[in-house]
């Protein structure tokens, strides 16, 4: 019991650390996680009220057995393409050792080491959509983006981690985070433009309920910036910033 609540706070640091200008996090489980982890886990994010503007990073992070380091996969808005609206989805790790033949795919996430893989699609952002991260064999594992509505996939890339990582960990956090201030010495929290997005309950086709616990907010911008959230059928809805 002590270990794993020490291994869950380790966890939640680790992510606060990698996810610096993050404005709000969130806690999601898979009841009965086998000991060796899971082989597939599904997470659904939505935005159709999000402006279509670059700057904002709906993700949520997990781990794997024997890694302490997370993957990340999310959507992000961007700007539309002559009348086109385009999603760009992520899915990366930060493990060390991490490798990709992957052409969506590149060595490091945010300047450290790891893959980063990315697509950007057309696609409506009245539809949700399915960030699946699956195991295709051995410790190499594949992220999809998948509509909700037409069910149509899109490959994100594909990574394999060191030998002896194991299946994804029954709980993590995601977060909503304001990249641009990454790069910036100081922001000011009353300059955050407003967005909204709502974050599903994870599923695994093992048939474990998943569930998300209330999002919360944190980071230097606490109590400074417009925040609401509220529990909605099927996860939370999340509003932040400034219109
Ligand atoms: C990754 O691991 C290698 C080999 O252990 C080490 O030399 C390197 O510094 C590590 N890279 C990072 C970014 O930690
Ligand atoms: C998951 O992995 C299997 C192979 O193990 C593959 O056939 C399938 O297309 C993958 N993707 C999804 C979205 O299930
Ligand atoms: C389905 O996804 C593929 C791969 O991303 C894309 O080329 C195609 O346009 C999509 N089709 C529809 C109907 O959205
Ligand atoms: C995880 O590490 C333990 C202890 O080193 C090892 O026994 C186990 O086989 C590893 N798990 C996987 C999936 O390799």
């Amino acid at each position: 019991m002590k270990s794993q609540f020490r291994f869950f706070q380790s966890a939640i640091l680790a992510s606060i650390f990698q996810a610096s200008e993050a404005l709000v996090g969130l806690s999601w489980s898979i009841s009965n996680t086998p000991e060796t982890g899971l082989q597939d886990i599904t997470f659904p994010i939505s935005m159709p009220n999000a402006p279509h503007v670059s700057g904002y990073y709906f993700a949520q992070q997990f781990n794997f057995k024997n890694q302490s380091n997370v993957g990340y996969t999310g959507l992000q808005p961007r700007e539309d393409v002559e009348s086109s609206s385009v999603i760009h989805a992520v899915f990366s790790s930060f493990i060390n050792g991490t490798t990709s033949t992957d052409s969506n795919c590149k060595d490091g996430a945010d300047g450290g080491a790891g893959v980063s893989c990315a697509v950007d699609i057309d696609a409506s952002y009245e539809h949700g959509y399915h960030l699946k991260v699956n195991n295709t064999g051995g410790t190499t594992w594949s992220g999809t983006l998948i509509d909700a509505v037409t069910k149509n996939e899109t490959h994100i890339g594909a990574y394999t981690l060191p030998e002896g990582s194991g299946g994804i960990l029954g709980t993590q956090v995601g977060f909503v985070e304001y990249y641009p201030w990454n790069s910036q010495a100081q922001h000011s929290c009353a300059t955050l433009p407003q967005t909204e997005v709502t974050f599903g309950i994870p599923t695994t086709e093992s048939g474990e309920a998943g569930s998300l616990e209330e999002p919360y907010e944190y980071g230097d911008c606490l109590n400074e910036v417009n925040f609401a959230t509220t529990e909605v059928d099927d996860g939370y809805w999340i509003a932040v910033g400034f219109p």
